[in-house]
């Protein structure tokens, strides 16, 4: 039923062009949901008895590792952020990676800065390749035409697009090529192999003599170019790396990399057994989790797509979506790229320091990477040099969640580097140059409001009820 819904589907492309590039897209999906039906079937999951903490050569610390003089590895060497994703939890149209992040730049302009620096500080030819979604194609374009003059190459590529199944029938939402944007989606960064190696641009790095891969989501704004890891992987001869922290107790949630049968694996929540999800959140027993910062071999991903060996675990997302003005239950699959770890050889997890993981998810994370915490150099975020211990911990309340509320909220950020924890909830603004240190609570009630006065400095302190000081 469901081949036959999608040579319907094909039938609907009108350029032969574009329906073999369809064809083939749909033939991956096709794989992608035989594989899906038969684990159900099989109801294959992992043996906990069988799970085993990973050896010291199978994680690595980062310390362990010997420091890097040498730069010649970076002729070597191409980065990619993950592109696909919109800004839509934090209330932004658009890619999440066009959001004003820092001092008017975003996510992408500080990633070009970066590289940008780099290629003219060891006068290297480091690419910036970004994996778009049909959902951020057409923007990203329209950005990065302001990257032109500069000392960087940007290349895109579109990674696929797949037909969502109703939930009840696992038929496909679309009926036609040209189906509105909501029947498809764009399943998960584990797509990232086989969209490099169809798009032609795997081939075209190859033969620019480019061996190393470096993978980052496109909001952690951690994830700069290493030099130690990148010798490292050469000295190694790994052909990937993924970059762990170790887990806080705010942070229980990220997959984590468990010895499995000899093999190195990811291990995510949402494989774990209920009865053992406690375990997997413990910080005792999985130590770090990953930060999908990943070094990986060019050729090795040349070889495994052309092998079709990277078949990973499928995540099926179910959600509710509206589809020409109806709600409708949808599955979506996806698959993961820090899965794939497996079937790469002498793969292993580096453990690296938490700067390396600084993700914007949310308000409350803009908040701090825009404060005076960090400082900016060269389009890398560095912690302010007098801040001892982590991060603050910052929950804002949903007048912030989308960020023009946030900004017209708080339109100048307060000084926290003295600050542990601050909750903000409710109908409250802060004033210009406000400092706010230790533990800091201000909770407005429904139907009133809190306004913080320019220059305020508050210490340990509980605000609540209704307040214009
Ligand atoms: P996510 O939205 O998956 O964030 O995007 P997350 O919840 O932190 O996810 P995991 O645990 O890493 O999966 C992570 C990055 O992947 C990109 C997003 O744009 C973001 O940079 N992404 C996600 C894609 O490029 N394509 C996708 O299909 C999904």
């Amino acid at each position: 039923q469901m081949r036959n819904a999608l040579n319907d589907l094909s039938d609907t492309v009108d350029n032969p062009d574009l329906q073999r590039k369809f064809e083939n897209e749909m033939d991956s999906f096709f794989s992608l949901f035989r594989r899906y039906l038969a684990d159900k079937a099989s109801g294959n999951t992992l043996d906990w008895e069988r799970i085993r903490s990973p050896s010291s050569d199978e994680v690595v610390d980062y310390n362990s590792i010997k420091s890097a003089e040498n730069t010649s590895n970076l002729s070597k060497l191409a980065v990619l952020k993950l592109n696909g994703g919109l800004g839509t939890s934090m209330g932004c149209v658009g890619p999440k990676s066009v959001i004003e992040v820092r001092d008017g730049q975003s996510f992408l302009d500080l990633a070009v800065r970066q590289i940008e620096y780099l290629n003219r500080t060891y006068d290297a030819d480091v690419p910036l390749l970004l994996m778009n979604s049909f959902n951020t194609d057409n923007d990203t374009a329209k950005v990065i035409k302001k990257y032109s003059g500069h000392r960087i190459r940007v290349r895109t590529f579109n990674q696929s697009r797949f037909p969502r199944i109703f939930k009840d029938s696992l038929l496909p939402v679309p009926q036609n090529y040209n189906d509105s944007l909501d029947s498809w989606y764009p399943p998960g960064h584990g797509d990232l192999f086989e969209s490099l190696v169809q798009s032609g641009e795997l081939d075209a790095l190859i033969s620019q003599g480019k061996e190393v891969l470096f993978v980052s989501n496109g909001d952690n704004l951690g994830a700069t170019v290493e030099l130690k890891i990148l010798n490292h992987m050469i000295d190694t001869g790994a052909e990937y790396i993924m970059e762990l922290t170790d887990k806080t107790r705010a942070d229980v949630k990220g997959g984590t990399l468990i010895s499995y049968d000899g093999q190195v694996r990811l291990l995510e929540i949402a494989q774990v057994p209920k009865e053992h999800v406690e375990e997997f959140k413990s910080i005792k027993k999985f130590k770090n989790f990953n930060t999908n910062n990943l070094w990986i071999n060019l050729k090795a991903i040349k070889r495994l797509v052309e092998q079709n060996g990277i078949q990973v675990e499928i995540i099926p997302n179910q959600k509710s979506v509206s589809v020409d003005g109806n709600e409708v239950n949808v599955l979506q699959l996806e698959t993961a790229v820090g899965a794939a770890i497996r079937h790469f050889k002498g793969a292993h997890g580096v453990v690296v320091p938490r700067s390396r993981f600084l993700p914007v998810k949310t308000c409350s994370d803009l908040l701090l990477v825009k404060s005076d915490l960090f400082y900016l150099e060269h389009g890398a975020l560095k912690l302010h040099p007098s801040r001892f211990g982590g991060a603050p911990l910052i929950k804002l309340g949903s007048h912030f969640k989308k960020v023009n509320g946030f900004q017209q909220r708080i339109p100048h950020m307060p000084k926290i580097l003295e600050l542990d924890h601050l909750t903000i909830t409710g109908n409250v603004t802060l004033g210009r140059s406000v400092q706010l240190k230790g533990t800091v609570i201000i909770v407005c009630s429904d139907g009133q409001r809190i306004d913080i006065p320019n220059g305020s400095i508050l210490e340990n302190v509980v605000i609540t009820g209704n307040l214009t000081i």
